[in-house]
C-alpha cells in the first residue's frame, strides 16, 4: 500500500490519506482518535511532571540544610558515623536512632516534627551525616 494510502474506517476501500469523505460510500472520516490520544498522553505527562515536581519540591525542602540539622559529630553519634563507614546503609543507621531519641524519656524532638508513620523512621533521609 502506498504511504499516502489508507482504508476507509467505514467500507474499507483503500483511499487517499487525506480524504475526508470516502469516494466509496460517502462516510467522513475518523481522524479524531489520533488526536485525542495525542491530549490524553500531553494530559498524563503534565499530572506526571507536576507530581514528580512538587515530589523534589518536598524532598529540598525537607532535606535542605537550612530546615535541619545535621547529625551531630559528638561521641553521641560517632557509633552512627562508623556504622555508616561500615554498612553505607542510611537505612541500617536509622534504626539506632531510637535507642536515644524517643518520647516520652529519651532525648525530645521539637513539637513540630514529623512523627514516624507506620514502621521506621528515616531519621538520615532529613537529618544528614557530617560527610566530607
Ligand atoms: C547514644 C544516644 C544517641 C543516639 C544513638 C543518637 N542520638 Fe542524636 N542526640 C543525642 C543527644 C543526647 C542529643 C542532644 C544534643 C547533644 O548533646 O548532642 C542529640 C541530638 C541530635 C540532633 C540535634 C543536633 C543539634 O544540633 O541540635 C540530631 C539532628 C540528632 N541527634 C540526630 C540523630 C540521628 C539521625 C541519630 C541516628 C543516626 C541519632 N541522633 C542517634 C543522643 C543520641
Ligand atoms: C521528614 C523529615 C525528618 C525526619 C524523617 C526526621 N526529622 Fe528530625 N527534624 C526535622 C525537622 C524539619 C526538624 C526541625 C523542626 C523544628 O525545628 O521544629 C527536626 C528536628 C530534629 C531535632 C531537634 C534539633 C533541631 O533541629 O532543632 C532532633 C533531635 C531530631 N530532629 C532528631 C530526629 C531523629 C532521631 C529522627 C529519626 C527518628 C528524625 N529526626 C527524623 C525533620 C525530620
Ligand atoms: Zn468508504
Amino acid at each position: 500500500m502506498d504511504v499516502k494510502m489508507k482504508f476507509c474506517s467505514d467500507c474499507g476501500a483503500q483511499i487517499a490519506l487525506k480524504t475526508e469523505i470516502c469516494p466509496h460510500c460517502g462516510v467522513r472520516q475518523i481522524h479524531k482518535s489520533n488526536k485525542i490520544l495525542k491530549v490524553c498522553l500531553i494530559a498524563i505527562c503534565g499530572v506526571l511532571l507536576l507530581g514528580m515536581s512538587a515530589v523534589l519540591i518536598t524532598f529540598f525542602t525537607i532535606s535542605g540544610e537550612e530546615k535541619t540539622k545535621r547529625v551531630p559529630l559528638d561521641e553521641k553519634h560517632m557509633p552512627a558515623y562508623e556504622l555508616f563507614k561500615k554498612t553505607q546503609s542510611k537505612m541500617e543507621v536509622d534504626k539506632g536512632c531510637p535507642t536515644c531519641h524517643f518520647e516520652p524519656g529519651g532525648v525530645p524532638f521539637p513539637p513540630k516534627h514529623p512523627k514516624a508513620g507506620d514502621g521506621p523512621m528515616r531519621c538520615l533521609f532529613c537529618h544528614k551525616l557530617k560527610l566530607v
